[in-house]
């Protein structure tokens, strides 16, 4: 167990497995079924093989619910729109150190905009990248599959890379969160390694319906919950 005292406990459902033809209704579901964070993939088509939304679509979503828009953005160059993710009303913008060369500039544009400063890392890369913007982020978002589609298979490397990253953070007020594969057979391993925050899209959509999203929240945390040795 860490010495430092962890940071709360987020379930972050992805959008993009919810039904598109009806996503405010998806987004008041998850909502209301106990979701911490909204969880928003931006896709590209050029960083990632894949074409998600943009920050119009997500303008239209944040009137339907008053929690975090954890916005991942899977795009390349991600400068020339931070400003429009801002004023659509994302809270956390996340970028990908792979997405270009001057990962410290866009964390300070990010936090000039008023918001919270993410950093993804594909499976395929050292947490060393980190190490000298460690003083500007807020989140570190660990990626365990790779990105771009949902319902693929979680990366097992994931764990020890959270590992190693709980140790470099080293109390600072640094979120942890993973994404890919996330269900609540790997929820308690990933608490344990010292990840906060759960991404899950495939494993909250199943099922359909509000009942069912309610179950599926609730199982990914209570795996979660216990594996922080808190009570369920
Ligand atoms: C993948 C996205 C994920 C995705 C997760 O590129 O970043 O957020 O929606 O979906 P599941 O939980 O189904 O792997
Ligand atoms: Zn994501």
């Amino acid at each position: 167990m860490s010495q430092f005292a962890p940071r709360p406990l987020a379930i972050a459902p992805s959008i993009l497995a919810s039904d598109f033809s009806k996503l405010g209704e998806e987004v008041r579901a998850v909502d209301q079924a106990g979701a911490d964070w909204i969880h928003l993939d931006v896709m590209d088509g050029h960083f990632v093989p894949n074409i998600s939304y943009g920050p119009d679509v997500i303008k239209a979503m944040r009137p339907h619910t008053n929690k975090i828009f954890d916005a991942h953005l899977m795009i390349a160059p991600c400068d020339p729109y931070l400003e429009a993710f801002a004023k659509a009303g994302c809270d956390h913008i996340t970028v990908h150190a792979e997405a270009g060369p001057h990962l410290h500039r866009s964390l300070q544009a990010i936090r000039a905009l008023g918001k919270k400063a993410g950093v993804s890392l594909n499976p395929g890369t050292h947490p060393s990248v980190l190490e000298y913007v460690l003083d500007d982020i807020d989140l570190v978002l660990v990626m365990s599959v790779n990105p771009g589609f949902g319902g693929q298979a979680f990366i097992p490397s994931a764990v020890e890379k959270i590992k190693a990253i709980r140790a470099m953070v080293a109390g600072r007020p640094i979120d942890i969160e993973v994404d890919g594969g996330v269900s609540e057979k790997v929820a308690g391993e990933l608490a344990a390694a010292g990840a906060n925050a759960l991404v899950a899209g495939s494993a909250v959509f199943k099922g359909g319906t509000l009942d069912a999203y309610k179950a599926n929240i609730a199982g990914i945390r209570n795996a979660a919950m216990s594996a922080r040795g808190e009570v369920v």
